[in-house]
């Protein structure tokens, strides 16, 4: 029987329980990788627990389903994840990892896969750590996780927000205005710098490298002057000009990761660049647009991929690791590679952005 087959039987439950959950914020593609994983774990002879609402199912030990085949069918092509998720952290709560164990040994699951980004991930080093069974899936819109060339999600995203960069010309050229778009990543560019080139933005800023309000009011005349008076410019959310200190934020509440919200950064820079050229400007935040609906064609064969290998990595009995994309294999690396730095827009890509600040 392949992977693909699964076991047509059910629940091959011979070799014991595998508990899943995923956290974090969703990214389309969850839902392929839980269906690897039960797949792949069914014809290997495990049986697969849901836990609700990220590491929260772990810590009020309470709200699980049996994952079964029938339950996961056709659940790759849709987005979100269906056993929906959270931003619990349990190394937050007096008593958290304590009560993962014991949910976990309630559950009857000697295993956990864990799936989400760096905050999920670095909680689940730490379990690893404490001798819990542990695999990682990395998973995040924002591509900014080591150790994997790729997250799931992040391909998504970029075609949401390319399509919507792409848009946005027609309206921008016929009122000769300038259009900044607010494209997620918090410390990482990557959503930004990918659809910025793909829906051909004029100019493209990232958390990577401050900006100065000089360079892009000089694009902004030299367009006007060669004949093309309008111009759009992708800004990640996380992106802040020189001259400043602060992020723009929607609020200073920060959740249990020690995360603010942030947001507010193209609305200030139309704001900026309409005082200083005079020309009109527009601002436009595609939000939580580009990690809605369903997946693209290459996060759901990725997802899939990443699920098929985390099961078996279990029976290999791989703990402390995670599945990862490098090239065209999936690997398993250890936890502590993806956790330890973030991935960000090396300097190289970011001059190669810089390209097409000037003028065609
Ligand atoms: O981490 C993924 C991400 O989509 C970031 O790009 C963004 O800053 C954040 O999540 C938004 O989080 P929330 O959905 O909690 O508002």
């Amino acid at each position: 029987m392949t992977p693909a087959q699964g076991n047509v039987d059910g629940a091959g439950q011979g070799k014991g329980r595998i508990a899943v959950l995923t956290g974090g914020g969703d990214a389309p593609g969850l839902n392929a990788v839980i269906r690897g994983i039960v797949h792949r774990a069914n014809s290997l002879g495990y049986g697969v627990l849901g836990l609700r609402n990220g590491w929260a199912g772990l810590t009020t030990g309470k709200e699980t389903f049996d994952l079964d085949l029938d339950a996961v069918k056709d659940i790759h092509i849709t987005g979100g994840t269906i056993l929906g998720t959270s931003r619990t952290n349990p190394y937050n709560i007096d008593g958290g990892p304590g009560m993962v164990k014991t949910s976990l040994d309630g559950f009857g699951c000697e295993y956990l896969i864990a799936i989400g980004g760096e905050d999920t991930l670095g909680v689940a080093n730490k379990l690893a750590a404490d001798g819990i069974k542990v695999i990682g899936v990395p998973k995040t819109i924002d591509n900014d996780l080591s150790a994997t060339d790729y997250t799931f999600g992040f391909d998504t995203a970029c075609n949401r927000a390319a399509e919507a960069i792409r848009n946005l010309h027609t309206t921008a050229r016929s009122h000769s205005r300038v259009i900044v778009v607010e494209v997620m990543g918090r410390h990482a560019g990557w959503i930004t710098w990918n659809s910025g080139i793909a829906g051909g933005a004029h100019i493209v800023l990232l958390p990577e490298e401050r900006f100065s309000m000089d360079d892009i009011c000089h694009v902004v005349e030299e367009r006007e002057n060669a004949g093309d008076p309008y111009t759009i410019i992708a800004v990640s959310e996380g992106a802040l000009p020189d001259d400043q200190e602060s992020l723009a934020l929607q609020t200073e509440e920060r959740d249990s990761f020690g995360h603010v919200r942030l947001g507010g950064i193209a609305q200030k820079l139309a704001k900026s660049i309409e005082a200083r050229t005079g020309k009109e400007c527009r601002h436009v935040v595609l939000g939580h647009l580009q990690r809605a609906g369903a997946p693209s064609a290459f996060d759901v064969v990725l997802g899939t991929r990443l699920g098929i290998k985390a099961a078996e990595m279990v029976d290999a009995g791989e703990f402390g690791k995670m599945a990862a994309l490098r090239g065209l294999s999936i690997e398993a690396v250890p936890l502590e590679e993806a956790v330890g730095t973030l991935k960000t827009v090396p300097d190289d890509m970011i001059a190669e952005s810089r390209l097409f600040w000037s003028p065609d």
